[in-house]
C-alpha cells in the first residue's frame, strides 16, 4: 500500500492539493500544462507558470483525483464560470455512474475539486479510489 502523503501548492488564488497514492499516473497534467507541472523538478508543481484559469482547467482534467485545488479568496474567484445545467448523468449496467459536464465536487476533507468532460464515479463500493470508479467493479460478478 502506498503511503498516504498530501501536499499542497499555492498562488494568490488556489492551494493546489496533490495526493501521490492516488495517481494513476495518466501524464496529462505534465504533458497538457507542462509550465506548472514539472514531474522532474521539486517541488514539482510550479504554480507561477500558469494562470490560475489554467491550473484550474488541468485539475478538473485529472481522473484519479490525485489533483484537487480549494479556492483561497471566495470573492476573487466570482467571475468563474457557474457550472449548474451543464451536467448529463448515465448509470452504466454494471459498472460506474458516468456524468459528463463540468461539476465541483467537495470531498469529506471539504477540498474542492472540478471535474470536466466525463467522470466515472463508483457504484459498487468496490473503488479504492472513491467517490471516482477505479476499475474494482470489474470481474467481480457485481450487477448492480
Ligand atoms: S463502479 Fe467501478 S469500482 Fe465501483
Amino acid at each position: 500500500m502506498k503511503k498516504e502523503i498530501k501536499k499542497e501548492y499555492r498562488n494568490d488564488d488556489i492551494s493546489v492539493v496533490w495526493q501521490p497514492h492516488l495517481c494513476i499516473h495518466d501524464k496529462s497534467c505534465w504533458k497538457e500544462l507542462n509550465g506548472v507541472f514539472k514531474p522532474l523538478k521539486r517541488p514539482w508543481v510550479n504554480m507561477e507558470g500558469g494562470t490560475t484559469e489554467e491550473i484550474i482547467a488541468q485539475v478538473g482534467k485529472c481522473p484519479s483525483g490525485a489533483l484537487s485545488y480549494y479556492k483561497l479568496k471566495e470573492e476573487e474567484m466570482e467571475n468563474q464560470e457557474s457550472y449548474e445545467g451543464n451536467i448529463k448523468v448515465k448509470v452504466i449496467p454494471g459498472g460506474p455512474l458516468m456524468v459528463t459536464g463540468t461539476c465541483e465536487i467537495t470531498h469529506a476533507d471539504g477540498t474542492v475539486q472540478v471535474k470536466e468532460n466525463k467522470t466515472t464515479y463508483c457504484r459498487c463500493g468496490l473503488s479504492a479510489n472513491k467517490p471516482f470508479c477505479d476499475g474494482g467493479h470489474k470481474g467481480t460478478g457485481w450487477e448492480g
